[in-house]
């Protein structure tokens, strides 16, 4: 079984591929977290964004087991990794880690912005989840908040908009729903309602 989940910056995607994963006892990958690692490895050393060849390296070596989002949520990487997600060299490499993780059984759920569309088109379940940008914002904003670090709801506004504009308007493999994916809009909803909603669409596919 696959789950392919995607969505923009914020949607509570992450959340919900975390809880599918668990309620189904499947093996969970953020894909987000593997354009931000090599993002985070190129800035650390210094190494400029728009060079593929030096991109495609770091992605060589990553190691999907150590890939850690706390370490990795800065703005600063989240921004640098949606620059260097527009290199198709790169993507090529990155799915086909991300195309192996999703053999894993008895299933996986990926979650990213391309998963439906691009990495795995056969998956028997695929979801967008969406939320107005001004409700995401706030989640975002409230989670940093939460966890005692500073977060300015309007810089906040303007980084997922200018985000969500360079990952649905670029050539290669932009963010869109797959034409068989079920729509989840959870502005209105909160994660339990979103993932009862979510289980629902899964068990009728099994
Ligand atoms: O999901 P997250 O915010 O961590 O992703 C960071 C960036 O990585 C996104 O803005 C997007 O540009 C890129 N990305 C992508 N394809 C994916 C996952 C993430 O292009 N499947």
């Amino acid at each position: 079984m696959i789950i392919a989940i995607d969505g923009p910056a914020a949607s509570g995607k992450g959340t919900l591929a975390r809880r599918l994963a668990a309620h189904f006892g499947y093996s969970h990958l953020d894909t987000g977290l593997t354009y931000r690692a090599v993002a985070a490895a190129l800035l650390a050393r210094g190494l400029p964004l728009g060079d593929e060849e030096i991109a495609i390296a770091v992605a060589r070596n990553l190691d999907l087991a150590r890939l850690d989002r706390d370490m990795l949520s800065s703005h600063e990487i989240g921004e640098a990794a949606s620059r260097i997600a527009v290199l198709q060299g790169l993507r090529d490499e990155l799915v086909a880690l991300q195309r192996n993780f999703a053999r894993h059984e008895p299933g996986a759920v990926l979650d990213g912005r391309d998963i439906g569309t691009v990495v795995c088109p056969q998956a028997p379940v695929k979801l967008y989840v969406t939320a107005k940008p001004e409700v995401r914002a706030r989640r975002r904003t409230d989670e940093l908040l939460s966890k005692g670090k500073d977060a300015d709801y309007g810089e906040i506004l303007a980084d997922l908009k200018r985000r969500d504009q360079r990952d649905s308007n670029r050539s290669v493999a932009p963010l869109k729903p797959a034409e068989d994916a079920h729509l989840l809009d959870t502005s209105e909803m909160d994660i339990e309602t979103a993932f009862r909603a979510a289980v629902d669409i899964v068990d009728k596919v099994q």
